[in-house]
Order: structure tokens, then C-alpha cells, then sequence
């Protein structure tokens, strides 16, 4: 199936004066990742950029993931989890194979991520826990997404593309109306002035929280931010 969303291009050329520098190209590759000593055994992820900027980890996966490891390995055992924008499966893999979870874990993202995410599925043996699903943000939300109605949802490294803003905010609205208690965390790295006009407009659309984290000094000097989104009553 393919996309009708706006896809961003991973081209380091059409980045702008004020962007920090994004991950540069790397080789397809297997790394383990054990996020500073909180996995164990760590996490498998095969990282390949050849079918999007998705294929590798960003920055803002890896504090989402500690974050989920570090507070909330006990509190999500019913669970309905979500990611969007998973790229390879960073975060929500990281959640099966740390958390206590009961329920199936959802790893979403367009089409041409899709390979990769079950790739990492299979890699850390958790098919019968993670499914990968293709959702594409600004689209109505597919089936299984509305059968389930997720109250915990993962994005992580999902502002950089900024015609890509509004399709986000409604994806991230429509969860919000589909399970009225629901949890988004939202870790983004700020690259350009742009990325906060996204935080403006979802500051007018959801109730937003910052989240404690041991970490947060560290990543906030680093432009990373990270917060709860919940739908205003
Ligand atoms: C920068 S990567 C982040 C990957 C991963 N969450 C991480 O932190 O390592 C952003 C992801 O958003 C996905 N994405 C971009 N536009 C999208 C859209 N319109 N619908 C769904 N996913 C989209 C990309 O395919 C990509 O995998």
C-alpha cells in the first residue's frame, strides 16, 4: 500500500542554518542496545536507512525508551500500547522486552518501514507480543487501532518534517478522542524554530505535562523535551 501522506526525505542538503545536526548515513547494520545498563539481555535493532530517515535510531527514541524503562517497567501490565512513527521499533520493542506487559504491543509507521519493524520483531523473538502496523498520521485510524483503543501511546523523534505537523497533531488528536484517558509521552528534539510552532499548536490542542526524568538536565541541554499529551476535559 502506499502512503498518501507527505513522507519526509532524509537529506542531510535540505537541512536549514538553524537545524542541529541529525544522525549522519551509516551502513545497514545490527547493534545491541541495552540503554545504559536498564536492558538486559539488550535490544537487537537493525538499523537500515535504505528505505527511510526511519532506519536508524534518533535521539529522542532513546530517551523515550529509558524514560519507559526506568518509571514505568510495573505500571503498564494492562496496557493498550501504541507507537507511532516507530522507525525501526526502537521504543516499543524496548517496552515488550522491559515492561510488564499483558497486552500486544503496536509498532507503527508508513509503509516503507514496515519490513524493518518486523525485522526487529523477529530478531528479539517478540511476534507474539509486538505487530507491526502501517498508519500513516493525518489517515483514518486502520481497524485494528479502533478495535483496541490504545491508552498508552509512544512517539518519539516525530517533529522534524514540518508539512508532516498538522497530519501528526490530528492522528494524535484522533487517538485522543478514540480513548478520552489515554497517555501520549512525546520526546522531540528541537532542530528548528519551526518545531515549536508544533508544541504551540498542540499546547492548544491537549493538556501537556512535562515529565519527570533523572536524565532531563542532560537531554534538555540537548534541545530534547519530554512530555504527556492527554485530551482536555
Ligand atoms: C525521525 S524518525 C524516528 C524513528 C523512531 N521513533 C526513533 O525515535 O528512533 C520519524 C519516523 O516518523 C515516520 N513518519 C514520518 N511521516 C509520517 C507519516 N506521515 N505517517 C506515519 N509515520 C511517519 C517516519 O517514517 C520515521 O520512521
Amino acid at each position: 500500500m502506499a502512503s498518501r501522506s507527505p513522507s519526509p526525505e532524509f537529506s542531510p542538503l535540505s537541512i536549514g542554518e538553524d537545524f542541529t545536526p541529525v544522525p549522519t548515513y551509516k551502513t545497514a547494520s545490527t547493534t545491541s542496545i541495552d540503554f545504559s545498563g536498564l536492558l538486559q539481555p539488550p535490544l537487537q535493532l537493525h538499523e537500515d536507512l535504505k528505505t527511510g530517515c526511519g532506519g536508524q535510531l534518533w535521539p529522542a527514541g532513546m530517551v523515550l525508551a529509558q524514560q519507559m524503562l526506568r518509571y514505568h517497567r510495573d505500571a503498564l501490565k494492562d496496557a493498550r500500547i501504541l507507537e507511532l512513527g516507530a522507525g525501526g521499533g526502537l521504543v516499543g520493542l524496548a517496552v515488550a522486552m522491559g515492561c510488564r506487559v499483558d497486552h500486544s504491543i503496536y509498532v507503527t509507521d508508513q509503509q516503507n518501514m514496515f519490513e524493518l519493524m518486523g525485522k526487529n520483531i523477529s530478531l528479539n523473538g517478540l511476534e507474539s507480543r509486538v505487530k507491526a502496523l502501517v498508519l500513516n498520521w493525518g489517515e483514518a485510524l486502520p481497524a485494528e487501532v479502533l478495535k483496541e483503543k490504545p491508552n498508552v501511546i509512544l512517539a518519539a523523534d516525530c517533529v522534524y518534517f514540518e508539512p508532516a505537523f498538522p497530519l501528526l497533531l490530528s492522528t494524535l488528536a484522533d487517538l485522543l478522542d478514540l480513548c478520552a484517558e489515554a497517555v501520549i509521552y512525546f520526546c522531540f528534539k528541537k532542530r528548528r524554530r519551526a518545531d515549536m510552532q508544533f508544541m504551540k499548536s498542540a499546547k492548544k490542542r491537549f493538556v501537556i505535562g512535562e515529565i519527570k526524568d533523572e536524565d532531563r538536565e542532560t537531554f534538555s541541554r540537548e534541545g530534547l523535551f519530554l512530555y504527556t499529551f492527554k485530551r482536555k476535559p
